[in-house]
Parts: structure tokens; C-alpha cells; sequence
């Protein structure tokens, strides 16, 4: 995860030690979490990678197998993490994410409160967006679940600004230890409505609260319930398409010297033979949108206490 160094200054210029988290990628669509350990390796298609050439180098570097197929080290980021987690539960993922921690206006220093923990994917975000200096105080009423995320958030490096609570938050709402604390309340649970009322009482004046769910039905019943004591009310779906970047091979062209022949999707031209004409490569970079788009998560309401 984040470096933090003694000084709780966040660093993104370190290298890899023994005993840290990286996460190894060989496609976009093919990484996972390593922990290096010195006399271990790591065994894939493409050959054995040992872990103590790893130690030494940047993350971001490019390590080779003994057969001289290669990988690279990525540092633990929560944007990689998401993607890499173990999933205990459905989880947010970064288009959500990214909105959730704009529209709540998270920032160094502040507390927020969060429920359910599940697989800690929103969390890791949160808790990087709070560091040094802040704190995520998350409650799920399943055990082991939340067991899971302490040691995740152990391993990321985060747990010092992440406690995880055992309670039933849509039966007994937040602990009132917090009440009037929190700069925002976060709630992924299947009754957020029953919740909400402990919600109101945990933000600070002007605090904002975000319900995350997957079906309609439950954001109209959360939206009556916030009316009451929340203004600002707003609901938003968050949909991502994702482009395929590549290189593609085209027929290659020729234009006269002043350059016009239609539209030019190439970004590239080269010139060639300094006769005015102009030669269009034969490949040219493409982005298309993936067939495999990911389409509708859930809503996000959004609302402010009055
Ligand atoms: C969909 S998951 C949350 C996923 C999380 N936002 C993430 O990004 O990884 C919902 C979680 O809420 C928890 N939960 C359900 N009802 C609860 C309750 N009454 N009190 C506390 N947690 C609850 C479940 O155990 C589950 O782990």
C-alpha cells in the first residue's frame, strides 16, 4: 500500500523490502498480490521468479524468470487492490469509489464513519484518502468478515487508519462514542434506512452521508427516510465505459503535398523522400470501446445533515 514513513509523510519513492506487499502484473487482466519473503519464489507460465531479486529495486520495475519471461512489481496501490482482493462479499469498485470520496469530500484528517466493511474495497480508498492524519471507523455485524479485513488491512499497510468494529449497525446503529464526530458516513447495507436515523446522529453539522445500493426500491426507501433530518438530497448511477487501447495494422496511404485527403484518423505521419508526399503508417494506435463494459453496480445517494 501507501508507503508512510516515521514521519507519517506518505512516499512514493521507495523500494521493494523483504516482507512487502506487491502486486505482481503480467496483463491488465492477470495480477495478483505477493507478499516477498526472501527465500521464496514465485512460479507462473512464465517461468520461476525468485523473490530475492526482487528486494532492491523501485516499485514499477521489471523483473525476469529464469527463462527470461518477465513481469512487473507493482506498488500496492488501492486502485490495483481492488482489483486483486480476495472477495468475502460484492465489493465497490473504482468508478463508484472515485465518486463516493469526491462527493463526500473526503480529505486528510477527516473521521468517517462506514458499514458494511465487507471485502474493505471501499475502505482501503477511504483510508488512503484520510491518511495521516484521519481515521475510518468500520462496522460488519459477520465476524470473520471483519477478521479478514483486519488482517488485509494489516497486510496493506493501512491498519493504523483503519479500526474494524463487530456490531449490527442497521440494529443498533453506530456506537454513541462517535455522535457528532464524523466528517461523513458511508452505509453498503442491505436496510439502509434503518440505519440512517444512527447516521444523522453521528455527523458533525453539515456532515454527508452516502447509501450505496443495488436496487431502486431501496433508494426510495432510503430517500423518505433522509428527508427528515438531510437536505441536499441527490441520487446518482456512476457508469464506466472502458476503451481498448491497441495497435492496429492499417493499409498504408499517400497524399499529395498539400496534405487533403479527407479525414485522417492517423495520428501519426511521417514524410517521406522530401517529395511532399506524405505516407501514412501501417499501423496506427485504436481505442475502441471493451466489449465487456460493466454496466450497471448500483445508486449512490448522497445527502447533507440539515
Ligand atoms: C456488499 S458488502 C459491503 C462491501 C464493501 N462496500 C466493499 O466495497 O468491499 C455488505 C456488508 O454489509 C454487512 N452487513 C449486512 N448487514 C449488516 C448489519 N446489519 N450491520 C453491519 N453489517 C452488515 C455484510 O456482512 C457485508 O459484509
Amino acid at each position: 500500500m501507501l508507503a508512510i514513513d516515521s514521519t507519517r509523510k506518505i512516499s512514493f519513492n521507495r523500494s521493494i523490502s523483504n516482507g512487502d506487499l506487491v502486486i505482481v502484473y503480467e496483463r491488465h487482466d492477470n495480477m495478483k498480490a505477493v507478499t516477498v519473503s526472501e527465500g521464496s519464489v514465485l512460479q507462473n507460465r512464465f517461468g520461476v521468479f525468485k523473490h530475492s531479486d526482487w528486494i532492491g529495486k523501485s516499485f514499477g520495475s521489471k523483473v525476469f524468470s529464469n527463462k527470461g519471461g518477465f513481469v512487473y512489481l507493482l506498488a500496492p496501490t488501492p486502485e490495483l487492490w481492488t482489483l486483486v482482493l480476495s472477495h468475502r462479499t460484492q465489493i465497490l469498485y473504482i468508478a463508484d469509489i472515485s465518486f463516493v470520496v469526491m462527493y463526500l469530500e473526503i480529505v486528510t484528517g477527516c473521521v468517517v464513519l462506514e458499514s458494511g466493511t465487507g471485502s474493505g474495497s471501499l475502505t482501503t480508498s477511504l483510508a488512503r484518502a484520510v491518511a495521516p492524519t484521519g481515521h475510518i471507523y468500520t462496522f460488519d455485524f459477520h465476524e470473520q468478515r471483519a477478521g479478514s479485513a483486519r488482517d488485509d488491512f494489516e497486510r496493506t499497510g493501512l491498519s493504523s487508519f483503519v479500526s474494524v468494529g463487530v456490531r449490527d449497525i442497521q440494529g443498533e446503529g453506530f456506537p454513541q462514542e462517535f455522535a457528532g464526530l464524523a466528517d461523513a458516513v458511508f452505509l453498503d447495507l442491505p436496510q439502509p434506512w434503518l440505519a440512517i436515523p444512527s447516521a444523522a446522529k453521528m455527523l458533525k453539522h453539515d456532515g454527508i452521508l452516502c447509501s450505496f445500493s443495488p436496487c431502486i426500491e431501496q433508494v426510495q426507501r432510503s430517500c423518505e427516510t433522509v428527508q427528515s433530518n438531510f437536505s441536499d438530497i441527490r441520487t446518482f448511477e456512476v457508469l464506466l465505459r472502458t476503451y481498448e487501447v491497441r495497435e492496429e495494422k492499417m493499409e498504408s496511404s499517400q497524399v499529395n503535398g498539400n496534405g487533403s485527403n479527407g479525414s485522417l484518423p492517423c495520428k501519426r505521419r511521417q514524410c517521406s523522400g522530401g517529395a511532399g508526399v506524405l505516407t501514412y503508417p501501417t499501423s496506427s494506435v485504436m481505442a475502441r470501446p471493451c466489449g465487456e463494459a460493466r454496466g450497471h453496480t448500483g445508486y449512490l445517494t448522497f445527502a447533507r445533515l440539515k
